[in-house]
């Protein structure tokens, strides 16, 4: 799958027609509030386009993980009054997923009215990717742009089932995280960095392995770093470590050796007593870490390994915390990594939850290249597998 060979939305004869686009509108709330609106800013290029060219927009997303049934909690409602505000006109709400509500306001839509569709998982066949109710989707509209890159790993009705059954393209957002990702893998500006932290190594073997057919430098932080040690015959104390990934992180480090990438773990940590914002820290080498004590973040002669090692890069790829960032004794490492590649100039990418909250926090998000808005779906593209949602779109 050529995935830079996709049709887009500019691709489509779009007016006067029904335009069914599915977006990533899996925002954060509490409370019914929406606390972050940036995957909706994120799709609205997308929507504004269609506005501006006659289509009749009908908009759908998942929002959480309702269990196939019409939960309040999980409603759209808060989604279509925020993109209502953002777009600076209504946003008619469909009672319904693909029901009379939702099928009558289709009909109903006038050339650049939006109109937004309930919960695509209150449908139990959704997730299952089923048939009929692809079809049922599909029936709502004449043409299908998916926008949702959030979900493009999901093999789900509204993600992938409903493209066989209407010509299709993807959006701008899908785009501009293809070309992102896509020509940093592709055809980086070197040296091309990774960083790579979090907590497991398990959720992050198959982007170590692809990344390091194509990386310069890659650098594991965070609590993945800790099963390395222990494949070097370190202690580690109580940190985390995953045993049975001991033997894959000493191929993988054999690995970088053989094809002669540079591979960075931490030299020093900070350690704390318990897995607690206020415990007890302290700063010990990584091959010195005391029985009873955890590691929590990357040392100060880490942070400047790592910095260094970012300096230089034509191309930076950043996914995962270098420590438990959300607690602030903690999230030294972390900051010291977003600081590191906000100043490197390099073509930065950053992706993942934590680091993408980190940058935000720091005021850092107009000096990084890009910030991607899928968690699951760029970790499985970096691991180079094939996204479903983007599989499904028609070819140029
Ligand atoms: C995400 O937040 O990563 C996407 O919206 C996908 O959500 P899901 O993991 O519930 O499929």
């Amino acid at each position: 799958m050529n995935v830079l060979n996709k049709k887009t939305v500019e691709d489509l004869d779009v007016a006067g027609k029904r335009v069914l686009v599915r977006c990533d509108f899996n925002v954060k709330m509490e409370g019914g509030v929406i606390t972050s609106d940036k995957r909706i800013v994120a799709s609205l290029p997308t929507i504004e386009y269609l506005i501006k060219n006659n289509a009749r927009v009908i908009l759908c997303s998942h929002l959480g993980r309702p269990k196939g049934a019409f939960d309040p909690e999980f409603s759209m409602a808060p989604v279509a009054a925020r993109l209502s505000e953002l777009l600076g006109k209504e946003v008619k709400m469909a009672k319904d997923v693909v029901g009379e509500s939702a099928s009558a306001l289709a009909a109903s839509l006038k050339d650049g009215e939006v109109m937004l569709l309930e919960n695509v998982r209150f449908e139990p066949g959704e997730t299952k990717n089923d048939e009929e109710l692809s079809k049922k989707f599909a029936a709502l509209a004449e043409l299908y742009v998916n926008d949702a890159f959030g979900s493009a790993h999901r093999a789900h009705s509204s993600t992938a089932g409903v493209a066989a059954y209407l010509p299709s393209a993807c959006g701008y957002l899908i785009r501009k995280e293809l070309d992102f990702m896509g020509n940093a893998l592709e055809n980086p500006k070197r040296p091309f960095v990774a960083i790579l932290g979090g907590a497991k190594v398990s959720d992050k073997i198959g982007v170590i392995t692809n990344l390091m057919e194509k990386v310069d430098t890659l650098i594991v932080g965070g609590g993945m770093a800790y099963t390395f040690f222990a494949a070097l015959g370190d202690t580690v104390g109580t940190s985390l470590c995953e045993t049975e990934r001991i033997e894959d992180a000493k191929n993988m480090m054999e690995e970088a050796k053989k094809k002669g990438v540079n591979f960075l773990i931490p030299i020093d940590n900070k350690v704390g007593l318990a897995y607690a914002a206020d415990t007890e820290a302290k700063i010990v080498d990584s091959d010195n870490i005391p029985d009873g004590w955890m590691g929590l973040d990357i040392g100060p002669k880490t942070q400047k390994l790592f910095a260094d090692a970012i300096k230089g890069a034509g191309t930076v790829i950043w996914n995962g915390p270098m420590g438990v960032s959300e607690w602030d004794n903690f999230a030294a490492g972390t900051i010291a990594v977003a600081t590191a590649v906000a100043d490197s100039g390099a073509i930065s990418i950053v992706g993942g939850g934590d680091s993408a909250a980190a940058v935000k926090k720091l005021g850092f998000e107009k000096k990084m290249s890009h910030i991607s808005t899928g968690g699951g779906a760029s970790l499985e593209f970096l691991e180079g597998k094939e996204l479903p949602g983007i599989a499904a779109i028609n070819d140029k």
